[in-house]
């Protein structure tokens, strides 16, 4: 069984409250930058679906929805590989849409700017990009990023899409792990 969040909580960094504004703010934005435009988020998974799910609400232009599953880190490590795997490509082809990617955290960067060539080699009307979370500083590639929710510090974080070893993500909030916590489980 894993522990309890209580066990490896250290702080609450982002509670449900200022989570929901925010993310209404973004899609009041979304709203208005792509006004008389039809969207397709394109969520990564398994990290954006809280964020995705809660988002779309606040959307209201015409949007369809589709997801892809990549992987950056292996099972259980904490750093991002710069190796990145297309776990399950896209159902629909994006040649000529406007698409938004709807992410959970931008940490290396390695993840979007994989995900980036893929997708813009695809010929897409646009391309841009939305995340919840952004720790610039642990940024090794450069990343254009459009929408950003919060800039947080250099600490690990679970809860609200993000795991900890594939639990904690039904958390209502975004939380900091306590230092000493072993995240690997190798
Ligand atoms: P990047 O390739 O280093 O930018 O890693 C991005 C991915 O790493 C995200 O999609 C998350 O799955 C994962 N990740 C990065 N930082 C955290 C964190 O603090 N908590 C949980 N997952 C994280
Ligand atoms: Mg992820």
């Amino acid at each position: 069984m894993p522990p309890q969040p209580h066990e490896i909580l250290d702080y609450i960094l982002i509670d449900s409250n200022p989570l929901r504004a925010r993310i209404a703010e973004l899609g009041r934005q979304i709203t208005a930058d792509y006004q008389g435009q039809t969207l397709m988020l394109v969520g990564i998974l398994k990290g954006s679906m809280l964020f995705m799910a809660d988002l779309m609400r606040y959307i209201e232009v015409p949007h369809t929805v589709d997801f892809m599953d990549v992987s950056a880190y292996g099972a259980g490590a904490r750093q991002s590989s710069g190796d990145v795997r297309i776990l399950m490509d896209l159902h629909s082809p994006i040649e000529g849409q406007h698409v938004l990617i709807v992410e959970d955290i931008i940490d290396s960067g390695h993840t979007m700017d994989h995900v980036l060539r893929l997708l813009q080699a695809r010929r897409p009307a646009s391309l841009k990009v939305c995340t919840l979370l952004d720790k610039a500083e642990r940024r090794e590639v450069p990343i254009k990023l459009d929408y950003v929710g919060f800039e947080i510090p250099n600490v690990f974080v679970f809860g609200y899409g993000l795991d900890i070893d594939e639990y904690y993500r039904n958390l209502p909030y975004i939380a900091v792990v306590k230092p000493g916590i072993d995240l690997s489980h190798e």
